[in-house]
């Protein structure tokens, strides 16, 4: 995985790659992901980061296959998200602007939908972290954990790799 700065979105990923120097990498930002297919790129690409999306979409199982089919045979997918526990303690995403705060929706996913998405479109969770709100490693997700500590994990990252062909 990149190291350096990380904020668990979009913009993160292209400053841990500056940050390496890997001026080489090509960001391609595909949209769309959730109520219509992606482009017909399928098998194309080395690499697909969906960044804190998941936890909107409905269909998490539809999605992570649309995510897999863009991914050449051996590529890897980085998925990271708000962490479904938190949305389960009630925790909400929100923005900010000047005249109103806006809460989006979220899907009442589990950490075993995001398990499971990835493996039923043919990839293989290669790792899973389950982080907390300063950034450092959470460590037990149980219900009975997360109550004792009175906050929930607030991000879930996910690298899968897609099964190589043939
Ligand atoms: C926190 S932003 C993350 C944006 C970007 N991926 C990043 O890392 O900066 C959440 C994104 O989810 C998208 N979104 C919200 N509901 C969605 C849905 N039902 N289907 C697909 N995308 C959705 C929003 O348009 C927004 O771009």
């Amino acid at each position: 995985m990149l190291k350096g700065p990380f904020s668990g979105g979009w913009s993160g990923f292209r400053e841990a790659a500056d940050a390496e120097k890997l001026a080489s990498v090509q960001f391609e930002c595909v949209a769309a992901l959730g109520d219509a297919p992606l482009p017909d790129v399928s098998g194309s690409f080395d690499l697909l980061i969906c960044a804190l999306a998941l936890c909107h979409v409905p269909d998490i199982t539809g999605a992570g296959a649309e995510c897999a089919r863009i991914v050449r045979p051996g590529g890897h997918l980085v998925l990271t998200d708000f962490h479904p526990a938190a949305v389960a303690f009630g925790w909400r995403t929100a923005f900010d602007t000047p005249g109103a705060t806006y809460i989006l929706p979220n899907m009442p996913h589990t950490r075993a939908d995001y398990l499971d998405a990835p493996t039923q479109a043919g990839c293989q969770v290669r790792e899973m972290r389950d982080i907390a709100l300063g950034g450092e490693p959470y460590g037990d997700v149980s219900e009975a954990a997360i109550r004792e500590k009175g906050m929930p994990p607030f991000c879930l990252v996910i690298l899968a790799q897609r099964e190589a062909a043939g």
